[in-house]
């Protein structure tokens, strides 16, 4: 993966409906909430959903950390929850880790379902894992920002950096977390975002300009960014058209909670 700048700001406009996945995993682990006194959250990001895991897990120390500085920046820290600048490919859990959570994080990192089994492999008896990650590839949003990269207009910066890694489907999480000793409950669930249009800057742009896009803006720069968003705007009118000042924005997540056995 190419360096990518994040940029909170840009991130943090969706909030909401960034959040809801984050909650829906979170509610499917089953550890008692007392129990739980050692969290670590792997690409937290601006770290304001890190912070809600306190409430739920009123013991436990909780570590944050990402690889964007940028993102580090702007998380608050408290007295239980740190925060810190880290490679999630160099992350294992610690012996006392009771729960490991990463959302949304995963699909940017080359082979992920290997460090996944890695992880869960390191975890003690009776530790949680639990995982989320987007899994729109086949929606012509993404399919538009994969065709418009290999465009020759593009290509010699673009060439396999727009992709994120392709994520498996529930039941492949769900033998691979089995194989390491896990009893998994994995799920997908197709969100149906109804996104504003505010101005004219289209709102599934807006969306795709916090994750998806983060590559291409970094490789193209401020001198041919725009070029890009013009050509992927064209497509996104076509593909989601915005009636009555607003755009209905399936978007499919796939899911994955586990506790590793006795
Ligand atoms: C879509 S954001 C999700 C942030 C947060 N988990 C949330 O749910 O709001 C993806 C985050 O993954 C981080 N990230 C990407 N690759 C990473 C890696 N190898 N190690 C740690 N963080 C990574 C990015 O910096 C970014 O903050």
């Amino acid at each position: 993966m190419a360096f990518v700048q994040w940029d909170p700001a840009v991130y943090v406009r969706r909030a909401s409906e960034r959040a809801r996945p984050f909650v829906e995993l979170v509610a499917r682990v089953g550890a008692e909430p007392e129990a739980v006194r050692s969290i670590t959250d792997v690409g937290c990001g601006p770290g304001h959903l890190t912070v809600s895991l306190a409430d739920r897990y009123p013991l436990a120390r909780i570590t944050g950390f990402d690889s964007s500085p940028a993102m580090i920046a702007e998380a608050r820290a408290t007295d239980r929850v740190h925060f810190a600048v880290g490679d999630a490919t160099s992350y294992r859990p610690a012996p006392d880790t009771d729960l490991v959570v990463s959302n949304a994080v995963l699909q940017w990192i080359d082979g992920h379902p290997g460090l996944l089994g890695d992880w869960a492999r390191q975890l003690r008896p009776d530790a949680w894992l639990a995982v989320q990650v987007p899994g729109n590839r086949d929606a012509p949003s993404h399919v538009a920002v994969r065709e418009l990269s290999a465009d020759p207009r593009w290509s010699d910066r673009l060439t396999g950096i727009a992709e994120s890694g392709p994520v498996l489907d529930p039941a492949g999480y769900a033998a691979l977390l089995t194989a390491e000793h896990c009893e998994p409950d994995a799920w997908e669930t197709t969100y149906l975002h109804d996104l504003d249009a505010e101005g004219d800057v289209h709102p599934v742009l807006t969306w795709l300009e916090g994750t998806t896009l983060r590559p291409v803006i970094a490789a193209l720069g401020p001198g041919d960014y725009p070029g890009f968003a013009a050509a992927l705007t064209a497509r996104l009118d076509a593909d989601y058209p915005i009636g009555d000042g607003h755009v209905w924005y399936p978007f499919r997540r796939v899911f994955v909670v586990a506790r590793k056995r006795r």
